[in-house]
């Protein structure tokens, strides 16, 4: 008897490509389950801000990461008891997480968080690295992008919808500030693996950018109702 490892769709880009939308939808087509995994390196980023440890210090970051007493539920996270999904999305707690996710002790000390969330009947994973590093037997690996004039664009309505006041050329910066981060690094660096889908959603609709993911997994039409 074979038995298959519970699938995995690893959806990666860069910042505010879409794919935590994208993929957050494709998991609920196929009833599977989801991991954010950049929320996990926000967290970090955020207890250990809280905790006035030094965003230079590895050691001590990764002792952070160990210790992190994080709950993810529904639409909900919590830190400790508290609800910190809005205070995680803060333009200051993504540079930070972009900071800290350089470090090659903090991206081990999430590794085994970030796979017990392979549970049946399947998972669609995003981040960085998680068709390269975490899920390297993923059944279907996407590299989700848009020009960083769109994904400006697209964050800078988001943040008004929220009543956030926004400018668009330091949104536009920061985007790119966090690109040069996230490429360049040397553990796990943001890159088109070998037998990676890129797609890029410059020119599609949230519903394309689902339709396309679902095609090219090929799990679309069994796992569809
Ligand atoms: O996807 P996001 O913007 O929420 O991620 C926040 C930061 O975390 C981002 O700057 C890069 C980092 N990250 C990473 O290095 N590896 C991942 N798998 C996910 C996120």
């Amino acid at each position: 008897m074979t038995i298959h490892p519970v699938p995995v769709i690893a959806i990666d880009g860069p910042s505010a490509s879409g794919k935590g939308t994208v993929a957050q939808r494709v998991a609920g087509k196929l009833g599977f389950h989801y991991l954010d995994s950049g929320a996990l390196y926000r967290l970090v980023a955020l207890a250990a801000t809280r905790s006035g440890v030094d965003l230079g210090d590895e050691t001590a970051l990764s002792e952070v990461t160990a210790h992190l007493d994080v709950v993810f539920e529904d639409s909900e996270i919590r830190l400790g008891n508290e609800d910190v999904s809005d205070a995680i999305r803060a333009e200051a707690c993504s540079n930070a997480a972009s900071r800290i996710a350089a470090y090659p002790q903090v991206r081990q000390a999430l590794l085994a968080r970030q796979r017990a969330f392979r549970r049946c009947p399947g998972l669609v994973a995003d981040g960085r690295d998680m068709g390269s590093v975490v899920f390297p037997d993923a059944v279907a690996k996407i590299f989700l992008t848009a020009s960083a004039e769109m994904r400006a664009e697209r964050r800078h309505k988001q943040l008004m919808e929220k009543g956030v006041d926004a400018n668009i050329a330091t949104l536009l910066e920061d985007i790119r500030e966090r690109d040069r981060r996230d490429s360049n690094r040397a553990v796990a660096p943001l890159q088109v693996g070998a037998g990676t889908f890129l797609l890029d959603t410059t020119s599609l609709n949230i519903e394309q950018a689902v339709e396309s993911v679902l095609r090219h997994a090929d799990i679309g039409a069994k796992g569809r109702a």
